[in-house]
């Protein structure tokens, strides 16, 4: 509790622990394994500590991980979060396919993310890209910038504008503000170009951890602050 609310890193508590800086209900106590209950009074020195509900994590999604839960067959993120946090029901935020690697939220904050996924809120998400077929042209640039429809289910789908970066090497990054089903394919099959790596690098302010595929990193301070600004979630 004392890690996951922010008062040290997991060693850097043990230690304070065993020192005999923290008092649950007035006693103080040195096992490392306490559990604390949700009235429980728990202080380290003079402080009274705040454990806290919400936890907020980006994940640099690797490939061939399901954005499940669960699943029988295929490995998910939920094998990517630690023991020490699997009580906390944190959920991913959206969905990246199966072979799409780069930036998951995992939170408990259903309120996040709501207004994450929620079209209204226009959040910018972008995704670098490498596609197969001819180079996306100035022509692409235009119309992703006007927005287009999607007409690939059988319903007309309008999309809103959209940024469009063309790299060389047939790769591209694009923003986009919805996230609609396999939207990224479906924006470049429309123009007859087939995605073959596909990653997300950034959500709103949040950028996919460096370095860290695979391993859950809570939000800084900063980081935190500045999304809740942004989406008007007051807390
Ligand atoms: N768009 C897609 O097509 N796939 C993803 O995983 C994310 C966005």
């Amino acid at each position: 509790m004392l890690a996951n609310s922010g008062y040290g890193t997991r060693s850097e508590v043990r230690k304070l622990i065993t020192r005999g800086l923290v008092r649950v209900n007035g006693n103080v106590v040195k096992n490392i394994a306490y559990s604390v209950f949700e009235n429980d009074k728990t202080e380290i020195g003079s402080t009274e500590v705040t454990a806290k509900t919400y936890l907020y994590y980006k994940l640099d999604k690797p490939d061939g991980y399901l954005t499940a839960m669960e699943d029988k067959r295929l490995p998910t993120v939920a094998d990517l979060i630690p023991d020490n946090l699997k009580t906390k029901k944190l959920s991913p935020v959206g969905r990246l396919d199966y072979h799409t690697t780069g930036l998951l939220i995992l939170t408990n904050d259903g309120e996040l993310s709501h207004r994450l996924t929620s079209p209204k809120y226009e959040v910018q998400k972008t995704y670098l890209i490498k596609y197969e077929g001819e180079p996306l042209t100035d022509e692409h640039v235009k119309i992703f910038a006007e927005g287009f429809s999607l007409e690939d289910t059988g319903k007309k789908i309008d999309l809103k504008p959209s940024v469009l970066n063309v790299f060389e090497d047939n790769k591209c990054e694009l923003t986009i503000t919805e996230g609609k089903t396999h939207q990224v394919r479906r924006m470049l099959a429309k123009f007859n170009r087939s995605v073959v790596a596909l990653r997300r690098v950034r959500i709103g302010n949040i950028v996919v951890p460096e370095d860290k595929e695979g391993i859950l990193e809570e939000f800084t301070e900063d980081e935190l602050q500045e999304l809740m600004t942004a989406l008007s979630i007051k807390r």
